[in-house]
């Protein structure tokens, strides 16, 4: 039968939805094997709660799910996890279809609850330590801000031993098979989707991490991608292991990434480069044509300065490099040093671009940006030296942050 709902525990089933056709999540992840909206249906012996629910436009698959284990008139409780719209655009309708249901939200859910769904709802609203009784189930609460929306909160179920982790532990990857160890191999997916949803907040994961430690946990039953029931600990150390923060260079580190369409930008590099190394700090150069901006992010968030090296084509820095600069914000930026440069050959844009967006990223700005009109003669060497120096010496706090000996 079409739209089957899947057991996931005695007295608990996935009534999610698959999106295969997904190609890109929240206008930036690239989802190549689509997603999958993840809503779980118990049952205790008193009450039913929906946990999770779809995006808008997918409601009825989910709602053919549930009826075919109980009426939709019948749900007592549809907790919301989390808000955002992939898990909430179908509550609208579920609250019509569902006219008894009390919705279980989290305090900071709360608060834009209605401005969200544009109707009056009163939620009941719970947090760490509150309890649900299903009969013979127990709905219990874990408040986990920012992981990764304010109002996220996690669910467990001690009698089955699942932990409803919401976006945590969550992947974008479909797959009919819907549990771990009846799906394809789905490891980049998941290491992809905490890079991307996870990675800004790290403290959060820990802090998220230690809420549940205490929990005995048979399964995961996250709101996207694969149920994770085969050994779930190996998930956990996982998230352990990627929220570690970056350990910093003793001696300072400064990145210098640049794009040189005919060699110029890339002198000044190396200039920048040779400046930097006379003051002590751990220095790398990368030429952004060939290098996978994602094996680099780790290394950009452990470095305590980062210079950017463009020429300007057709009014604008170069494409390697926008690319790097918008994977930067999800990373932890704030007071590092940073530096523009770059030759051009009429017009120059491509430094002023790359200061305004390391300041929008809350870097400092070591030096005025170093603009040099096509070849670099040895003044404009000498120059790219100086910004490598100064941006090392600030870095090694040898310089005061105004800039001024
Ligand atoms: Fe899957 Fe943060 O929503």
């Amino acid at each position: 039968m079409k739209n089957k709902p899947l057991l996931v525990g005695p007295g608990v089933h996935w009534v999610g939805v698959l999106n295969s056709k997904l190609r890109i999540f929240d206008i930036i992840m690239r989802t190549e094997r689509g997603t999958t909206y993840n809503g779980y249906l118990v049952q205790g012996s008193q009450k039913t709660a929906l946990i999770d629910a779809v995006k808008h436009g997918f409601s009825t698959e989910m709602f053919e799910r549930i009826e075919q284990i109980v009426p939709l008139d019948s749900i007592d409780y549809i907790v919301a996890n989390h808000l955002e719209p992939d898990h909430s655009g179908s509550l609208p309708e579920a609250l019509q279809r569902m006219p008894k249901a009390r919705m279980v939200v989290s305090k900071n859910a709360k608060v834009f609850l209605h401005e969200l769904l544009n109707q009056d709802v009163d939620p009941l609203t719970v947090g760490t330590g509150d309890e649900l009784d299903l009969g013979g189930k127990t709905l219990q609460f874990i408040t986990a801000p920012f992981l990764h929306w304010p109002d996220t909160m996690l669910t467990y179920l001690p009698e089955n031993k699942i932990l409803f982790s919401c976006d945590f532990f969550g992947s974008h990857f479909s797959h009919p098979g819907m549990f771990d160890d009846q799906v394809d191999d789905f490891s980049h997916a998941r290491k992809y989707y905490f890079d991307h949803i996870f990675r800004p907040f790290k403290e959060y994961v820990q802090k998220g991490l230690e809420a549940v430690a205490p929990l005995k946990i048979q399964v995961i039953a996250p709101s996207h991608g694969p149920i994770l029931r085969t050994r779930p600990e190996r998930y956990i150390e996982q998230y352990r292991e990627w929220s570690q923060v970056p350990a910093a260079i003793p001696e300072g580190s400064l990145l210098i990434f640049c794009v040189s369409a005919y060699g110029l930008t890339g002198q000044l590099a190396q200039a920048v480069a040779e400046g930097a190394l006379t003051t002590g700090v751990r220095t790398a150069l990368y030429d952004l044509v060939g290098t996978e901006i994602t094996n680099v992010l780790d290394t950009v968030e452990a470095a305590d300065g980062l210079a950017l090296g463009s020429c300007t084509i057709n009014g604008d820095a170069v494409k390697p490099v926008w690319d790097l600069l918008s994977s930067l914000a999800t990373l932890k930026l704030k007071g590092k040093w940073g530096a523009a440069f770059g030759s051009y050959g009429w017009s120059g844009e491509a430094v002023p671009m790359i200061e305004e967006r390391l300041k929008s990223l809350k870097l400092r700005l070591a030096a005025p940006g170093l603009r040099v009109k096509f070849t670099p003669r040895p003044e404009d060497l000498a120059a790219a030296r100086d910004l490598g120096r100064i941006l090392g010496e600030k870095i090694k706090g040898a310089l005061p942050a105004d800039g001024k000996k």
